[in-house]
């Protein structure tokens, strides 16, 4: 069965009807200084409850950005608030360098064509196979059907399900269901991916897995991602190991050696509002602060 090398799967970023060769390289198109998102001084509280207490924080172009914190700590807030689902009280909060805070429903439709959105559970539909789910978006959107099915394929590829086209998600195991969800959030090729604990509930390799394609996401197809999670190990791979093509255009991992820091992941954690940490995995590791070694000491 043919298999598209890597660097052929994902065009230019943008319309998922466009199908001419990626010829304005991205390194030509829109200012890379410009974040893919920022949050500027962002207040939110539900009733009397502060859920976010000015929060500022950038993820640049093809950047990870990792956000810790404990549950109730507004992770999840963080992710809705990107998508528009929710407003904040007051601050900013940009997509590309445009202000998205005021932006009415029918715009945010617009805007979240650049988001990709992968769920804790994988939020697949159970009555629809797999093909289905994948495509779901191009479908909402009346997209030609022979187009539908070579980006469905294309992503399926992207996540080594391709076998998977015609099974119903019942038929698959956790693992698969939460790359399908991968898949579905891939369709239209969104230059930022939003990961919400993806692989919470997952065995640690089916989690290193999921955690593989969030970086080949990162280092193949310059895709700027918020992952959020609680789980160390995410941390570990998405801090250490990068993504390269081989002679062949076949993917490979490598693990970042000691002088290197090459490898663009941030990581912020969130407390009770605030951001509490900001920087680089290797500073994370010598933090003094006694909540932040108990949260790395999975306490
Ligand atoms: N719609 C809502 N109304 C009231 N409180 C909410 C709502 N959504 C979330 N919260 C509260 O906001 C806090 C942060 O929630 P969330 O962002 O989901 O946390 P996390 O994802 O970090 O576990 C929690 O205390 C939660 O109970
Ligand atoms: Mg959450």
């Amino acid at each position: 069965m043919h298999s598209l090398k890597e660097q052929d799967q994902f065009e230019t970023p943008g319309d998922p009807t466009d199908q001419t060769p990626d010829t304005d390289n991205r390194f030509f198109q829109a200012d890379r200084a410009v974040p893919a998102i920022e949050f500027r001084n962002v207040h939110l509280a539900f009733d009397e409850k502060v859920i976010l207490n000015g929060v500022s924080f950038k993820v640049n172009r093809g950047e990870t950005k990792i956000i810790l914190g404990r549950s109730g700590s507004g992770k999840s807030t963080i992710i809705r608030l990107v998508l528009g689902l929710l407003k904040p009280d007051s601050g900013e909060i940009l997509i590309d360098g445009d202000d998205i805070t005021f932006l009415n429903e029918v715009q945010m439709m617009e805007v979240r064509k650049k988001l990709g959105m992968v769920f804790q559970e994988g939020a697949l539909f159970d009555s629809l196979p797999v093909y289905d789910n994948v495509g779901y978006r191009l479908h909402e959107q009346n997209v030609d059907e022979e187009i539908v099915e070579a980006q469905v394929r294309q992503m399926l590829s992207f996540v080594d399900l391709e076998d998977a086209i015609d099974k119903m998600p019942s038929e698959l195991s956790g693992g698969m269901r939460r790359r399908v969800g991968i898949a579905r959030a891939l369709i239209g090729r969104p230059p930022i991916v939003l990961f919400d604990e993806p692989t919470a509930g997952l065995d640690p390799p089916t989690a290193r897995t999921i955690c593989e394609l969030a970086i080949k996401l990162r280092d193949i197809q310059d895709v700027s991602s918020i992952f959020v999670t609680h789980e160390m190990k995410n941390l570990e791979y998405l801090s250490s190991e990068y993504a390269v093509l081989d002679e062949d255009g076949e993917v490979v991992f490598e693990e970042e050696g000691e002088k290197l820091c090459i490898i663009n992941t941030g990581i912020l954690m969130i407390k009770q509002g605030d951001i509490i940490f900001s920087g680089k995995n290797e500073e994370l590791m010598e933090e003094d602060d006694p909540y932040i070694k108990r949260f790395l000491n999975g306490k």
